[in-house]
Parts: structure tokens; sequence; C-alpha cells
């Protein structure tokens, strides 16, 4: 693959999530060294794209990043420097009146004497909670960078590559003050521009209602899904975040997400997203910077989440999605929205209890969807556990629903036993065998990416048959 490739590097490699806008896509990342853009001079055959894997976690690295300025708390280790590097003004302060005020800071305290120094301290943190572990090395924080303009080129970008490649990654905008998972991090995009053979970078934060907001406070004060929502703590992290916004101090009614998981270019906008909030739409600027334009609900069509791995039918452009809620029924929903952004009526998936459903699939006529052994469940909070759990005894099994289905009643379930999928990379249907052919990334122990274990993680890119006359699967 390298061969035929153009290799381009930027000072940040913590690609999570990609995907590039342009004509005639051929494109390969796959140089470390920073800043520059190198074309190799073979002829460019294949459109594909690689990922980094991330290096052994290091010590953790809190700079060069642009924290804002948070106030010195007891306890806790030293905050670093205002290493601020916008050009953009950050959030002014909020205006809070006098008993408000007092709520912060006795609600400050409360954190700091109770929850940080008693509950949290009590426990030491997992590896998968762990900022020393989870932003560490590849993963550590990294500034804003305005656009860099003519990046170095080794050879030359061939004239045909114009547009801009695009990418989403969760990189946590203050020092976390408790625990923090890798998913936990505020989005930023990065963007590398091409245009008449020169090539320009730059990576902002996307402006999610909650980042303003902590901007303004200064300190981290929505809570981290998976970081801090563990146990007794997370409970109490709950309660102070519900009084917080009792008193007026956060306002979490126009959403709580950290748009931090996928990038989709749909109905000519550009969407970061992540699965607990509505996406936000980004602008990619004449001059290669990033702008957001604000949270999007399809005029007004979309009132809940969406997941961060919408899929746009390559033929009827047409956009397909889930959405799930782990409080409430119904716990998984299914709409899709026309290339003009009419969106359909939901479909309600009917679910035992909310699973996690990352990622799903489309083939010409279906939509498969997941519905594996990790689950939500809440009251395991009160146990002073993770409310992430792997159900070792419900059997993973995929659900093949007709894209354009009014209703569920069609869905065939199709046991997958053992199986769970975080990312799903392509699908297909052969009709001569009555298959659907889904390829997934099955990962062994389930929840490893969110609960320590001693066994390892592994991720095999497996192909799994569905098929439709037997209602059996194999892979
Ligand atoms: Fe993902």
């Amino acid at each position: 693959m390298a061969s035929n490739s153009i290799s381009i590097s930027t000072a940040s490699n913590k690609m999570i999530h990609q995907s590039m806008t342009h004509k005639n896509s051929n494109n390969l990342i796959n140089s470390n060294r920073p800043n520059s853009i190198k074309i190799l001079q073979k002829p460019i055959r294949s459109a594909s794209a690689a990922l980094h894997c991330p290096p052994a976690p290091q010590s953790p690295s809190f700079g060069p990043v642009t924290y804002i300025d948070a106030p010195s708390r007891p306890g806790r280790s030293k905050q670093p420097k205002n290493l601020n590097q916008r050009n953009k003004p950050v959030t002014t302060k909020p205006n809070w009146n006098h008993v408000q005020q007092m709520a912060a800071t006795a609600l400050d305290t409360i954190e700091d004497i109770f929850i940080s120094n008693v509950l949290e301290k009590s426990q030491p943190l997992p590896k998968t909670t762990d900022p020393a572990v989870q932003i560490a090395g590849n993963f550590a924080p990294v500034s804003e960078q305005p656009p860099k303009h003519n990046l170095p080129v080794t050879g030359r970008i061939p004239p045909f590559i114009n547009g801009v490649y695009v990418r989403n990654g969760a990189n946590p905008h203050m020092e976390p003050s408790a625990g923090h998972h890798l998913f936990d991090g505020d989005g930023m995009v990065h963007a590398v521009s091409i245009q008449n053979g020169k090539a320009s970078y730059a990576c902002r934060f996307t402006e999610t209602v909650r980042l303003r907001q902590e901007q303004a406070i200064g300190r981290p004060v929505f809570p981290k899904a998976i970081g801090e929502l563990h146990g007794h703590s997370g409970i109490a992290r709950l309660l102070l975040f519900g009084a917080r916004s009792l008193c007026g101090l956060v306002d979490p009614s126009h959403g709580t997400g950290v748009a931090n998981a996928g990038l989709i270019y749909f109905n000519n906008r550009l969407l970061a997203m992540s699965e607990d909030d509505l996406p936000y739409h980004v602008h990619v600027t004449p001059t290669g910077d990033l702008e957001t334009v604000g949270r999007h609900d399809f005029n007004g069509q979309l009132s809940t989440a969406m997941i961060a791995h919408p899929k746009v039918d390559p033929v009827s452009k047409e956009m397909f999605s889930l959405s799930y809620d782990v409080i409430k029924k119904p716990y998984l929903k299914y709409f899709h929205i026309s290339p003009e952004g009419n969106k359909s009526p939901d479909v309600e998936i009917p679910l035992n209890e909310p699973t996690m459903i990352h990622d799903f699939a489309i083939t010409e006529n279906y939509v498969i969807v997941p519905d594996q052994q990790v689950v939500f469940r809440l009251h395991e909070m009160f146990q002073g556990k993770s409310p992430m759990v792997l159900d070792k005894k419900k059997i993973s099994r995929f659900g093949v629903l007709p894209k354009y289905a009014l209703d569920a009643t069609e869905i065939r379930w199709i046991d997958v036993p053992d199986c769970f999928c975080f990312h799903f990379w392509n699908a297909w249907e052969e009709p001569d065998s009555e298959e659907i052919v889904v390829i997934g990334s099955c990962m062994t122990p389930a929840d490893s990416i969110f609960n320590e274990s001693e066994q390892s993680l592994k991720s095999v890119l497996t192909e799994i048959r569905l098929n439709l006359r037997t209602g059996k699967s194999n892979r």
C-alpha cells in the first residue's frame, strides 16, 4: 500500500475517525514526520486509508496543550499553566448573581473535599479511567492550530487532488480532575486542505455547548460518561451536576455531548458527532480553518441523540442512522434522512434493556443492527460498579430490517454467539445463498474498552454471514 500512496503527517496523529472530501480520492496517512506532506512518485492506483496504531502508553503529557486557566484546587495535582494559543477569545465568565456565586463556591467545595478527596481518593483508578494511561503518548492532548499554509511537500501533489481531508478525535481541553477515559475528551477536528498542489493544516475544538460552558466557568463540570460515572463517586458526580443545573450554574438543556467520535459530509454539511447528542455542524473556511456553526437538528426534525457512525447510501445518497437511550424506552430507534434533509418517522426497535450500539451496517435493501453483550445497567452504580456491563449470559444477535420498514415487525433477529463488534466496515447481500455478509472488528474481551481486564484486548477483522433462509449465522 505504501508504494502507491500519499503520505501526510501533522503534529498530532491521534486519529480515531476520518473521512475525506475531494475528487478522485486516493489517500494514505503513514508518515510520522511533523507538518509535512510527502507524495511518493509512483502512480496512485488504489483508494485507501490507514489508521496509526498508538504506541505503548507513556508517561502523561500535558503540554503544549490549550488548557484554559482553572482555579487551583486542594488535594489535586498542580493545574497546568495556561498555554492557550487560541486566536479566538475564550468565552466570557458567566454572569452569576450573589446567590449563584455562593452556590458555586459551596458545590465546588463539596466536589473537592467530599467527592475528590473521600469518594474518589479511596479507590485507585483502573487503567481504563486513569488519565495517566488514557491520554498519554500518542493520545496526549494537543493544542489548537490555526491554519498553517504551504506545508513542505516531498515530491508533487497530483493536480487532480483538491479538497479537504478531515478527521475527528477526542482531546480534553482541560486537565481531567478525576477519572478520564479516552472517549471522554472534547471533539477536535483536524483538516488538511489540498488546493492547487499546496497543502495547509489546521485543527480546532468543536465548540460544543458543553465546551463553551466549561470554558466560561474555568473548570470541568460536565460528567464524563465513562471516566467518572462509575460506582458511588459516579452517583455523587451526577447529583453534583444536577445541583449545579438546579442553581443555573450549568445548562444541560442544549446538549451535553462532546462531538468527538465521527464525521460525515451530508446535505452540504460537515457534521461532527458523538452518540450522546445531536451532531454539530462544522465549516471549513476558504483559508482552511475550522469554525463551529452550531448544534444541528435537521431543521427541528431530530430531537434525540444520534449515533456517531451514520451511513450514507452511495447510490441513493440517503443517510441512515440509529439513536439509543440508556435510561428510558424506547432504548433504540432507527430513521433515515433524504438527500434533501427530510427525516423519516422513527422506527422503534424493541430491546429488553439499553445496549451499547456504537455502529451498524447497511446493504442495498437492509439495515443490520447489532444487539450484543455490552449493556447499560445504571443501577449497578449503587453496588459500586460500572454501569457498562458485559452480560455473558446474553446471546449476541443481529437484527436485519428492510431499510424502508415503517415499524420493526419485519426485523429478523439472527443469533451470533460470542460476538462483539464495536465497528463495522462493510456489508452486502448474496442473493444466491440468501445471506447477508457483514464485515466487522470482533473484540475480546467485549467490555475491555470500558472495564479493566487482565486479558489484553484482541480485535479481529471478521466476516459474519447471516443466512435469512435458515436464520443461522457463521463466521
Ligand atoms: Fe467509532
